[in-house]
């Protein structure tokens, strides 16, 4: 194939604005899929993607177009996450294109969450074609929202396509500028085979997947290539397009975007950013930018039937054949039982496996509040990673403890910059940079604990900024923190699955909710209970259920003994079902309720 003839694009837009649907028209108007077999929304393929309308998986789609010109042209569309969490994944997919198209509803204008991908895109210098889509609707206002274009994302949009998905309208002239404006790939034909693995996915029949684009030479089955970052070596069986289904093909070349399976078993063994080479021939240096992700947000998920454990491990070890970011391992806790202690990340990440482990494999489960990984120093000079509370040593053993922090870039109108400012300070971020794009635009740059962040940041930031900021980040390492563990005490026993890490000076604030929450859902009992939250061995917060003296006798008047034998068994039973905390019995769906996010 002549890379000439080929254009590698990606489209962004911020939610709702017309992303699938316009690719959709796409592969109708090029023929690529039959108009009645259309599905709605070809390309989002999960049933929580299409819900939420979040896209979590790239799916890349070859169509062949013939341009006005005359001449036929091959386009490969690679479709990317739209999620921060997800970010990784975006850039590589984007690292797979070399122009992109960017889709505003012309009636909502430019909207701050797609920002961030658009300077991605820029970053990685793209080639960007803007489209107003939505025109259609009475309340469009498209030479506004050109200018918008202009001044936010800092575009020219005087040429913008002009579009209404819904009806068709502008497809064609959008695939025609894409031919136009968007470079043909470049690379070495003869050169040693590089080509990005931007996806891979896991297929029950032929293991993984793995979606690449040829950047240098070439690749066809029966080649022996080489995972630059992981090592490791395959022979390949079969490589193929994207049409939408997946179609062999001879080989492919500089600019192709396909695919190829090698028998690879895992995810792991071909990672997200690694470069393919041949392994006779290799190249001397990988393509740039492979990362390993690593979970950066941990949380225990529980079922909450205990005899659906085995189900719960089953469901994990199958999301995570096609999902190499998830981490897993099993815990205890004397409070919930078994279970697991998951990483993400982050927490869309998280909330996204969760739902899909309840709705798909049918398995009710409890996650804990969701925590970052700790780094401890003891006295000892030893040094820890904590995952979870309870692996936080003694007080008295802690010399020092480091926490994540990220670098936040925050994109917010002039407007909001104060609270943005307000907010980002109240969650302990270090102040390193502000600037205008525009008067109307401003980027605040802070370094903030990650542990602050997944607490609840992006959804104050909505609701301060109305929706109207955009957020990105990056892992800036770990430093030292004020941080210390606080137990939460049940009748003087410490329940682990209470415990948290936080703030020094939120200590006290943080402790006092826990306490007051248990209070309200520990049931009286015979006796006195205290409640406590204690740093160490000093308590810093104390509150008690008190006494009852429940008789479940005293409704049995006369003396029917087999009736007071019932009774007292059916009481026992009762207590069975309860969870021991010491002598204090806790129904089980207390747990649930003072553990469970929602
Ligand atoms: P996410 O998948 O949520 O990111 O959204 P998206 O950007 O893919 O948007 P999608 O294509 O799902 O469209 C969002 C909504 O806008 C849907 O209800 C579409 O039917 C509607 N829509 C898309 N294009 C047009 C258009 O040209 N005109 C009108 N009136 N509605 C449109």
């Amino acid at each position: 194939m002549d890379p000439k003839r080929i254009r590698n694009f990606s489209i962004i837009a911020h939610i709702d604005h017309g992303k699938s649907t316009i690719a959709d028209r796409m592969l109708e108007v090029t023929g690529t899929i039959d108009k009645r077999v259309m599905k709605e929304q070809v390309l989002d393929n999960l049933e929580l993607e299409r819900e939420r309308g979040i896209t979590i998986k790239s799916v890349p789609v070859r169509m062949d177009y013939t341009a006005p010109d005359g001449e036929r042209y091959v386009l490969n569309l690679i479709d990317t996450p739209g999620h921060v969490d997800f970010g990784y994944e975006v850039s590589r997919s984007l690292a797979a294109c070399e122009g992109a198209l960017l889709v505003v509803d012309a009636a909502q204008g430019v909207e701050a969450q797609t920002l961030a991908n658009a300077y991605k895109a820029i970053d990685l210098d793209l080639e960007i074609v803007p489209v107003l889509n939505k025109i259609d609707l009475p309340s469009a206002r498209p030479d506004e929202i050109r200018k918008e274009i202009e001044d936010v994302v800092g575009l020219d949009a005087s040429n913008a396509v002009l579009a209404s998905a819904k009806n068709g309208i502008g497809i064609d002239e959008a695939l025609a500028q894409l031919v136009a404006l968007v470079p043909p790939p470049t690379g070495e034909a003869e050169g040693p085979l590089r080509a990005l693995v931007f996806d891979s996915v896991y297929d029950n029949y032929r293991g993984i997947i793995c979606y690449i684009r040829v950047v240098d030479g070439e690749i066809k089955a029966g080649d022996s290539v080489l995972f630059m970052a992981t090592g490791r070596r395959y022979t390949v069986e079969e490589v193929g397009a994207f049409k939408p289904k997946l179609t062999p093909m001879e080989s492919l070349g500089v600019g192709e975007v396909g695919y190829i399976t090698a028998s690879i078993k895992t995810l792991d063994e071909a990672r997200v950013g690694d470069t393919l080479t041949l392994n006779d021939r290799p190249a001397k240096t990988p393509l740039p930018g492979y990362q390993m992700v690593k979970p950066v947000v941990y949380c225990g998920f529980y079922p909450v039937d205990r005899e659906e454990y085995p189900q719960l491990r089953d469901a994990l070890e199958k999301l995570k054949l096609n999902d190499a970011s998830l981490e897993f391992e099993p815990e205890n806790s004397t409070a919930l039982g078994f279970g697991f202690r998951c990483g993400f990340l982050g927490l869309l990440h998280m909330d996204i496996t969760r739902e899909r482990l309840q709705r798909e494999f049918d398995v009710q489960l409890v996650a804990t509040a969701p925590n970052v990984v700790y780094r401890i120093v003891t006295k000892k000079g030893k040094e820890i990673e904590a995952h979870r509370p309870s692996d936080y040593p003694e007080v008295g053993d802690v010399d020092s403890v480091s926490e994540p922090y990220i670098r936040l870039t925050v994109y917010v109108p002039s407007d909001y910059v104060g609270k943005v400012m307000q907010l980002s300070q109240e969650k302990r971020g270090v102040f390193v940079s502000m600037d205008y794009l525009t008067p109307e635009r401003a980027r605040a740059v802070y370094d903030i604990p990650l542990a602050e962040f997944i607490v609840d940041y992006y959804d104050r930031l909505q609701s301060v900024s109305r929706g109207y900021a955009s957020l990105d980040y990056e892992p800036v390492g770990f430093r030292e923190s004020d941080l210390v563990k606080v137990d939460v005490l049940i009748n003087h026993d410490p329940v682990d699955a209470f415990s948290f890490i936080c703030h020094q000076d939120d200590a006290y604030h943080r402790g006092h909710s826990a306490v007051k929450k248990l209070k309200d859902l520990i049931p009286r009992q015979m006796f006195e209970v205290p409640i406590q939250a204690s740093v160490g061995k000093k308590v810093i917060v104390r509150s008690n259920v008190k006494a009852l003296r429940k008789d479940v006798l005293a409704k049995c008047y006369g003396g029917d003994i087999t009736r007071k034998r019932k009774l007292l068994e059916k009481q026992k039973k009762g207590k069975d079902k309860m969870k021991m905390i010491g002598k204090v019995s806790i129904p089980p769906d207390a747990f649930m309720s003072f553990l469970d996010m929602d």
